[in-house]
This record gives structure tokens, sequence and C-alpha cells, in this order.
């Protein structure tokens, strides 16, 4: 049985996809790669590690040859914000590292996950129920990156019978790792500084509404539409998917229905106020609910309460030891 790669897999994703991925196909499967050497994070900590830069085709084509990988879940990007301050190194790291990964997919037969953004789209994309087929002319060089990338999966998968899958993903709440440098990671910075100080500073106009979705229905997508059967599969560059559309001021209403106190006040940034306000507020994900079955299960009330119960368990762990 062939093995699974992970690329980019010490960030927020990886971090909880690696383990997710080693409960259903096992520990030795799944091979978790990133550009930093040194292993900081429980999903490296337990599974194969390997050092992979997604530039160096080289470095590509032993890994998948050295594990007899199957396929890939390329995640190793940079995200909106940090983008946009080094564009050059971003077109870098995310065009040049998909391209290497789908031709070694093509070389080796390999199945890839790429995962696209709700930064695909941009200003003249319709803003509410963004549809699956739509403008996209995203202002910044993250969906630039995006939009290619989707183009580029579709091309492999047409001219080069390469099995690519992607979603289009919306900003990700989580509280294993933390963000990495996107316009979305106010949302679970909130609930970090929610529990820790009781209140938080938001880099977003309180009414600013973006699709979100809470981390265990991500993972859950991304495993399902690489596991859905080949033949329902509609698109080959990306599907939306979303779980609610939200506001910085409705997440606060939420934590305030379990932490009354909390305070949120406002500075805003004006570079990724200007990022999300280029960007759909809510998605139709119809192609992906009839194509191979997607349907979240945390809404923003759901969500709230377990990483309000989860980030309280792991700071009153903290304080015991
Ligand atoms: N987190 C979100 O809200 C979100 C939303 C939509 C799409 N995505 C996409 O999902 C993917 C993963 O996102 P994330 O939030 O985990 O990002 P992250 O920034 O937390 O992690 C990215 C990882 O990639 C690694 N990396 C950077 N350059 C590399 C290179 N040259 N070779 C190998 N690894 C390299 C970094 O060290 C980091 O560990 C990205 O493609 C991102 O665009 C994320």
């Amino acid at each position: 049985m062939s093995s699974i790669l992970v690329t980019g897999a010490l960030g927020q994703i990886g971090s909880e996809l690696v383990p997710a991925l080693r409960a259903s196909f096992g520990n030795d499967r799944v091979i978790a790669t990133d550009l930093r050497v040194v292993p900081s994070s429980a999903a490296a900590a337990e599974a194969p590690y390997d050092h992979l830069d997604c530039t160096e085709p080289q470095q590509l084509h032993e890994a998948v040859r050295r594990y007899d990988i199957g396929a890939i879940y390329h995640l190793a990007a940079l995200l909106s914000a940090s983008a946009e301050a080094a564009p050059q190194l971003a077109w870098c790291v995310n065009m040049g590292g998909l391209y290497n990964v789908l031709e070694v997919a093509r070389a080796y037969g390999c199945k890839v996950f790429f995962p696209s953004s709700i930064g695909a789209f941009g200003p003249s994309t319709p803003k509410d129920a963004t549809p699956q087929d739509t403008i996209q002319r995203p202002t910044t060089i993250y969906g630039v990156t995006k939009v290619a990338g989707e183009m580029l999966c579709d091309y492999y998968a047409s001219r080069f019978k390469v099995d690519t899958r992607g979603l289009r993903l919306p900003g990700l709440v989580s509280y294993v790792a933390a963000p990495g440098g996107g316009t979305t990671d106010y949302a679970a910075e909130m609930f970090v500084h929610a529990v820790r100080y009781g209140r938080y500073t938001c880099f977003l106009k309180a009414g600013t509404r973006l699709d979100m979705m809470y981390m265990p229905d991500a993972l859950a997508a991304m495993i399902q539409v690489m596991e859905a059967d080949a033949r329902r599969l509609r698109y080959r560059n990306a599907y939306n998917v979303t779980a609610m559309s939200v506001t910085p001021a409705e997440i606060a209403e939420a934590i305030r229905q379990h932490i009354p106190d909390f305070v949120i006040d406002y500075e805003v940034d004006p570079v990724r106020q200007a990022i999300a306000d280029s960007w759909p507020r809510s998605l139709d994900d119809s192609a992906a609910r009839d194509d191979w079955g997607w349907a979240p299960k945390y809404d923003l009330e759901a969500m709230t309460k377990d990483m309000l119960t989860r980030l309280q368990e792991r700071l009153a762990a903290a304080r015991s030891r």
C-alpha cells in the first residue's frame, strides 16, 4: 500500500491534518514534511517527519520515491497577509511549489490535494452566495496564486490525467496551532485572547462578513474529497466549501454567551481590511454537497462552545504544570 505525503505539515492545517490522516490510514503511512527542520508540533513528533522544501523539485522526487507516495496533500504556501508582504517569494513558493508537486505527481501517478481559498475571488466576484463558477479576478498576490493554482490543477487533470482535487477553503478556526499570516486569523486569535485575557483588539472592522469553518469540518472535507469517487467529481480545480458566514462582532457576541465580560475593540489594519473587503461574504457550496456529500457539523454556536472548552482545558493544564 502506498503512503501519503503532506507538505507544509507544521502549519495551522498540517498540525491537525497529519494526526487525522494517521488515525485513518496508520502512523507509518503518513509522511509529514515542512521547510522547518526541527519538528516542533505534536503532529511531527509522532509521525515520520522529513525536511522538504517544495520549491526544490529534486527533494520532492526523492521523497516520493523513498516513501512510495501515492497521494500528496500539498499545504505549503504563504498565506494572504504574509504573501502581500513578500509577493515575489509568494509566487515562488505558491506557484513553484505547486508546479513541482504536479510534475512529481505526473511522473509517479500520485493523487494531489490542493487547498485553494476564498482569496481566489476578488472585488468583481458576486459577494453573496458566490457561485462555484464565477468571475475570479483577485487583487492580491495570494489570490493570483490560488486562481492560477486552480487552473494548473485543472490542466494537469485534463492534459495528463493527474488525479487533482481541491477545496476553496474559508477562514479556519482552530486551537492546536496558531494561524500562519492570513486575513481571517483574527477569528482564532479572538478565542485565544478571550480565554487568556478576557479582551481582544481586532484588526478588521466589526461588520466585516466572511466565510469561516471550524478545523474538524475542514479536515473532514479534505479527506472526504480525496476519498470521493472520481467519477462523481465535476470540478478538478477546487470546490467551494463553507460552514458559516460571520462578522467579528457576531463571533464576539457568541463568546459573550460563555464569557459575559469579554471585551472587543477594533484597531483596523488597512492592508488586511482591504484584502477582506475584496473577498466574498458567503459562498454557495452546493456543488460540493451534490458531488461528494459535503455537510459541515459546526455552526458558530457549536464551534464557539467547543473552542472555548478546549482552550480552557489547555490553559488549566498549562497552569497546573
Ligand atoms: N488556514 C486557513 O485559514 C486557510 C484558508 C484557505 C486556504 N488555506 C491554504 O491551506 C494551506 C495550508 O495553510 P495553513 O493555514 O496550514 O498555513 P501555515 O502558514 O500555517 O503553514 C504553511 C506551512 O508551509 C511551510 N512552508 C512554507 N514554505 C515552504 C516551502 N518552500 N516548502 C515546504 N514548506 C513550506 C511553513 O513552514 C508552514 O509550516 C495553504 O495553501 C493555504 O493557502 C488556509
